[in-house]
C-alpha cells in the first residue's frame, strides 16, 4: 500500500491565492472595440490634480461604488470639478485563456500540456544519463534545480549521477527536495559508496515517501556533498529534461542568477528525480474540455468588451491602455497610463490609487493647499522601507535581485509631481516591470531620487482612522459605508449615534 500525503502550500500563499481568485479578471478578445479616449490637441483638459484609478476589467461594481462616492462628490462639487479629473485605468485586452487553462491566476500563460502518454503510475525520469560522456565533475559543494508544478505530481525517487564516467558512486551526497524559500526538506535521500540505491538509465535512485505536490508548488532540488570528490553534473547543452508533457516547469539550467540561489547552490543538476502524474485522467479531461472552454470564454470576453464600451461611453471616465489585463501586467498598465496622461491632460499633480480604495478627497485637497507642496520632483505617500523581496506566490519577484526593495509608497494612494510622470512616460519603454506596481514605482523612482514626503495618512493596510487620506482593500459595499459615515458625521470609521 502506497502512502500518500498532501503538501499544502504555506498558509499565507494559500490565502493569497484565494484572495486573488476573487479578483481574477475574466478577460477579453484581441479584436477590440475599446478605443482609448484620446482627446484632440486643442481640447486638453486642465486639472490641478489628475487621479488615476487602477482597475481590473471586471471590477464594474467597484468602479460604480467609486462613482457613487468620492468620485461623484468631486464631479458634482462646484470648485473641485475643475480642480480634479479622475480616470479609471483599464487594460484594453482580456486574457484570451480561460482561468482553468492558465499556469497561474496572475498571468496569461497557457498550461501547455501534451496528452499524458504514460500509463497509470508510469514513472517519468526528468533526466537520463545513458551516455556517460555528458557527465562532468563539478567543483562546487551544492547544486540546485528549480521547478514549478503545473499539474499535481507524486515524487517517487530522488537520484544522483555516478562519480565520473564509470557507474560508481564514491562520494557522500544528500539530495533534498525543498519548497522554495522553506528551510525544511519535503523529502531527502542520502547516498554513499556503500549505499548507492539502484541505477536506472545512468542515475542512482532511492525511493522516497510519496508526496503529492499540488499545482502551483514551487520547489528546488538540492544536491550537496562536502567530500573532496564532490558532485557530478552534466554538460547542459547535451541533455534534454523531461517535463512529463509539461506538468512541470523546470528552470533552464543556465538560469539562477538570483540571490536565493547562492544560498542553496550553483544552478544545474547533479542527478534527477522521478515522478508520476497525479490524476492523469483529470489531466486528459482538462485537455479534452479545452476547445469548448476556449469558445465559451471568447464569447464571454466579447460580452465583457461590449459592457466596458457601454460603461465608458456612459461615464467618460475610463482610459483603456494597450495591455492584457492581468495582475502581472499592472506595472505596465501604470506606465501606459502615465504615457496617456502627459499626452492627454494638463495637470500639476498625479494621484494614483486603486479601485478598492476609499479616498478622503477633502483632506487630500486641503493638504495640497496647506502643505505648499513643491511642483517638481516630489513624491507624497506612505513609504515602506527595506521591504523584503518575495520569491514565491502572488508577489513573486524574479527580476529584482536584491534582498530588499528601495523605498516605495503604498499603492492605496500617492501623489507625484508632473515632471516625474513625464520622466516615467518618456522612459516607459526602457523601464522594466517588477512584481507589483508599488515596488516597481519605487525601483523606477530610485533612479530619479525625488524628494519624498512621508505621510502615514495614506494607509497601507485595510484600517480605519478618522484622519486617513486613503484606505485600501474594500468591497463596493464598504466603500459606500465609509463614505456615508464621512458625509454624515465627518468620521468614516463610525458615527457617535451608530457605531
Ligand atoms: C508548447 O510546448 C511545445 C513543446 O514543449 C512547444 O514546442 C510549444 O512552443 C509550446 N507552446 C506554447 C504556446 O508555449
Ligand atoms: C562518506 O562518509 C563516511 C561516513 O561519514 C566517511 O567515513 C567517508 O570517508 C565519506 N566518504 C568520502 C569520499 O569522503
Ligand atoms: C558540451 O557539449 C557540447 C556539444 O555536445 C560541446 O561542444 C562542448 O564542448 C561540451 N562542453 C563541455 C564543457 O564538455
Ligand atoms: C490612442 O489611440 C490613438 C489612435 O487610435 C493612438 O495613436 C495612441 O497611441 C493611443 N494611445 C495610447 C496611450 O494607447
Amino acid at each position: 500500500m502506497r502512502r500518500l500525503a498532501l503538501i499544502l502550500l504555506p498558509c499565507a500563499v494559500a490565502v493569497l491565492l484565494h484572495l486573488w481568485s476573487a479578483h481574477r479578471p475574466p478577460s477579453s478578445s484581441s479584436a477590440d472595440p475599446l478605443d482609448n479616449d484620446t482627446l484632440s490637441d486643442e481640447a486638453l483638459p486642465s486639472y490641478e490634480v489628475l487621479v488615476g484609478v487602477l482597475s481590473a476589467r471586471h471590477h464594474h461594481e467597484l468602479r460604480q461604488a467609486i462613482r457613487e462616492t468620492w468620485l461623484g462628490y468631486l464631479r458634482d462639487h462646484p470648485h473641485f470639478q475643475h480642480r480634479v479629473g479622475v480616470k479609471f485605468i483599464v487594460g484594453k485586452h482580456g486574457c484570451p485563456i480561460p482561468e482553468e487553462d492558465r499556469e497561474d491566476p496572475y498571468s496569461c500563460s497557457i498550461l501547455n500540456f501534451t496528452e499524458p502518454v504514460t500509463g497509470k503510475d508510469a514513472e517519468v525520469e526528468i533526466v537520463t544519463a545513458a551516455d556517460p560522456s555528458v557527465l562532468i565533475t563539478s567543483d562546487v559543494s551544492a547544486i540546485a534545480l528549480d521547478f514549478k508544478v503545473l499539474h499535481p505530481v507524486v515524487i517517487t525517487r530522488l537520484g544522483v549521477f555516478p562519480s565520473g564516467t564509470r557507474p560508481e558512486l564514491q562520494s557522500n551526497v544528500t539530495v533534498k527536495l525543498l519548497q522554495l524559500d522553506q528551510e525544511e526538506a519535503v523529502v531527502t535521500a542520502r547516498f554513499s559508496a556503500i549505499s548507492t540505491g539502484t541505477m536506472v538509465n545512468g542515475v542512482w535512485y532511492k525511493p522516497v515517501e510519496q508526496f503529492i505536490l499540488p499545482k502551483g508548488f514551487e520547489g528546488t532540488l538540492v544536491w550537496e556533498s562536502l567530500d573532496s570528490i564532490g558532485l557530478t553534473t552534466v554538460n547542459t547543452s547535451s541533455v534534454q529534461l523531461n517535463d512529463g508533457g509539461g506538468v512541470l516547469k523546470i528552470s533552464s539550467i543556465a538560469e539562477g542568477i538570483l540571490p536565493h540561489r547562492s544560498a542553496l547552490g550553483f544552478p544545474g543538476l547533479a542527478g534527477g528525480f522521478t515522478f508520476t502524474i497525479y490524476d492523469a485522467e483529470g489531466l486528459s479531461g482538462l485537455l479534452r474540455g479545452r476547445p469548448a472552454r476556449m469558445e465559451h470564454h471568447a464569447s464571454r470576453l466579447r460580452q465583457e468588451d461590449r459592457a466596458l464600451q457601454r460603461e465608458s461611453l456612459r461615464h467618460g471616465d475610463m482610459v483603456f491602455v494597450d495591455v492584457v489585463d492581468t495582475y502581472r501586467n499592472v506595472p505596465s498598465k501604470l506606465l501606459q497610463f502615465y504615457k496617456w496622461s502627459v499626452g492627454n491632460a494638463d495637470f500639476n499633480l498625479l494621484l494614483k490609487t486603486d479601485d478598492d480604495c476609499y479616498i478622503d478627497v477633502d483632506s487630500v485637497l486641503m493638504k495640497i493647499d496647506h502643505k505648499g507642496l513643491k511642483l517638481s520632483n516630489f513624491w507624497w505617500g506612505n513609504f515602506r522601507q527595506s521591504w523584503a523581496v518575495d520569491r514565491i506566490g502572488k508577489w513573486q519577484e524574479l527580476e529584482y535581485a536584491s534582498p530588499a526593495y528601495p523605498a516605495f509608497a503604498c499603492g492605496s494612494g500617492y501623489v507625484v509631481s508632473r515632471d516625474l510622470v513625464q520622466w516615467l512616460a518618456s522612459n516607459a519603454e526602457k523601464l522594466k516591470a517588477y512584481q507589483g506596481e508599488d515596488v516597481s514605482m519605487g525601483i523606477w523612482m530610485a533612479a530619479v531620487g525625488p524628494q519624498k514626503y512621508q505621510d502615514p495618512g495614506w494607509l497601507c493596510e485595510k484600517e480605519c482612522y478618522v484622519d486617513m487620506l486613503s484606505s485600501p482593500q474594500h468591497t463596493a459595499e464598504e466603500l459606500h459605508i465609509l463614505w456615508d459615515r464621512k458625509r454624515a458625521c465627518g468620521d468614516p470609521c463610525g458615527c457617535p449615534w451608530s457605531q
